[in-house]
């Protein structure tokens, strides 16, 4: 008996088999697998539902008609049975549980199996995507933070995956930038900390624009003349960016991300005529006081706000580079779908975006890539208003994770005293980041969360130490007692679980595939640590039951061989999130 990785996608196609052999009106039946509450079984079919309602017959004998069909392969590995109104519910068999966990037993073979999911495909993720010549604060967090994990997952599942970084490196901040770099710049400042130094001067130039119109006037005069390619200020916005580059790096090496492509905004400098062009050529955009603008006649708030693709002054906005980003991600990459991690608060830009982008291409016979807003919600402070230092600055992103690494020393001192101090600074970054990085993730990430240092950086809970722990744990256990983890010495000989805590756990360890499934579909990493969370759950009920080193070399096998699955998922649960994991805590 060998069932592949993705048990539903498994069971569906069986059923549909098993439908057209029941004699279903063909396409009248849609399987719909989900995971179920263990009480009743661990995946259950609703398809027969809708199928009896369009055959105008009971539901429960055409479930019955359908469960007789199921292949030999099915029904060896499930305890099959209808309930309710034509449910059929499927639980796993211990020996079916074993061979899934035996032809599962490393990261490859896990991926392999998930990677039919995405296979062939090109997925482009949007993440980060800062502005330049200012620090990261924690308004940044999540998108960095979500659109990593979810890039990692679609990467597991198969997808090629083109991580890019649009950084907001032109724009009308420029102009008072510029103009007050050549009055006030502190070279020894800028020697100490570039962005610090680069965020007080632009302060300096909104101030005296905005206190004086002659210096607004200046300013624009900068900004035009570094559209125009003038190369002292060209060299001067080159030099803020390299110093932006290198300060978000250094964020982005703490939180385990990499980017294959970082793509900021003046990249598409010369690549807006063509949309331009292909717009007013196309009769989708036209013109409304002196600016070229969309229309939306089909949508209730665009039809009268219309999106500015050219400013009345003929220069380009966040919008028009947007749309020459598409046409690039499209012709370069051969982008299938373009994901954008971005603020919920930016989700009328990116409909009138995709609306237009799908107007445009549609018309010039191209492929529409499938244009996905990845939004999420904002972190918020006790008080329930988005999170601010006490001055009511934004609270920048290295303090932040600085702190992290901070209150997790005093957590890992609490926990294990005896270990070097050096070692113990090592555990908290990696705690006090994770732990950062794994309550954004846990999140639904539509809605605003609340930040909490006390329950983010804790044992108890859904929490990354809790997870860290119950890690680290597994693998002293392995340690102790000599063994590798994985060996199949070890795992030689364990016959089907008996035990009420070997078969939940194998139950449970059964659905990473189901999860893994979920979490990509929805690109909703809080899914995946959710079930993170359970697992560790049942190996702690599993483990304070059965004991695993035993005398009896078949018990002893088999519970090894749990131990080293629990372990491996977990492994690759965090790792998809984006976490770093420890030997020991
Ligand atoms: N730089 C923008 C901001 O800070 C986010 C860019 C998101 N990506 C995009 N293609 N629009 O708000």
């Amino acid at each position: 008996m060998h069932l592949a990785f993705d048990l539903i996608g498994e069971l569906e196609k069986a059923l549909r088999a098993a439908a057209d052999a029941a004699g279903l009106e063909p396409g009248s039946f849609s399987p719909g697998v989900r995971t179920s509450d263990p009480r009743h079984g661990d995946f259950q079919a609703n398809g027969v539902l809708a199928a009896a309602k369009r055959a105008g017959k009971p539901p429960q004998p055409i479930a019955k008609a359908v469960v007789a069909q199921l292949s030999g392969d099915i029904l060896e590995s499930f305890e099959v049975a209808v309930a309710g109104p034509g449910f059929i519910n499927f639980s796993a068999k211990p020996a079916m549980l074993l061979a899934w966990l035996t032809a599962h037993r490393s990261s490859t073979e896990l991926a392999a199996g998930a990677s039919a999911a995405h296979r062939g495909e090109t997925w482009v993720v949007d993440y980060s995507s800062p502005n330049a010549a200012k620090q990261m604060h924690v308004g940044h967090l999540r998108s960095a933070v979500i659109g990593e994990a979810v890039s990692r997952l679609l990467a597991f599942t198969g997808a090629r995956v083109v991580r890019d970084n649009h950084i907001g490196d032109w724009g009308t901040q420029y102009g008072k930038l510029i103009w007050a770099c050549k009055r006030h710049l502190d070279e020894e400042a800028v020697a100490r900390d570039p962005i610090a130094e680069f965020e007080r001067l632009y302060k300096v130039g909104n101030t005296a624009s905005e206190a004086d119109p002659k210096v607004m006037e200046e300013a624009r005069n900068e900004l035009v003349k570094l559209q125009a390619g003038d190369p002292e200020n060209l060299a001067l916005w080159q030099r803020i960016n390299t110093a932006s580059l290198a300060a978000f790096q250094l964020i982005y090496e703490r939180l385990g991300i990499h980017f294959d492509e970082t793509l900021g905004e003046s990249f598409y400098n010369d690549k807006v005529t063509r949309v331009y062009t292909e717009l007013a050529q196309g009769g989708i955009s036209s013109q409304s006081d002196g600016a070229q603008v969309v229309f939306h006649p089909e949508h209730p708030r665009f039809k009268t706000q219309p999106m500015i693709v050219r400013k009345s002054d003929g220069a380009a906005n966040y919008a028009t580079t947007d749309l020459a980003t598409i046409l690039y991600r499209l012709e370069h990459f051969h982008a299938d779908c373009i994901l954008y991690v971005v603020d919920k608060r930016q989700g009328d830009h990116f409909e009138q975006l995709f609306l237009t982008a799908g107007k445009w291409f549609a018309k010039t016979g191209r492929k529409v890539p499938k244009l996905v807003h990845v939004d999420f919600g904002t972190v918020l402070g006790e008080d329930g208003k988005p999170l601010k230092t006490r001055t009511g600055d934004n609270i920048k992103l290295k303090d932040l994770l600085d702190e992290a690494s901070e209150r997790a020393y005093l957590l890992v001192t609490e926990k294990s005293p005896d270990f070097p101090e050096e070692e113990r600074r090592q555990i908290a970054e990696i705690v006090g980041t994770g732990s950062v990085q794994y309550a954004d993730l846990s999140q639904n990430r539509a809605s605003d969360y609340l930040f909490s240092w006390d329950k983010m950086i804790s044992l108890d809970g859904n929490t990354a130490a809790y997870l860290l722990y119950a890690l680290a744990r597994i693998r002293s256990i392995f340690r102790r007692h000599g063994l590798s983890c994985g060996d199949p010495a070890a795992e030689a000989g364990a016959d089907v679980f008996q035990t009420p805590g070997e078969i939940a756990l194998a139950r449970k360890l059964v659905k990473f595939s189901d999860t893994l499934r979920l979490a990509t579909e929805t690109l909703c990493p809080h899914f995946l640590c959710l079930y993170l969370y359970e697992l560790a759950g049942e190996f702690s009920s599993f483990y304070n039951a059965d004991k695993v080193i035993v005398e009896d070399p078949v018990v002893r096998a088999r519970r090894l061989l749990l131990c080293a699955r629990t372990l491996l998922i977990l492994e690759t649960g965090l790792e998809l999130l984006g976490l770093k994991t420890l030997e020991r805590m």
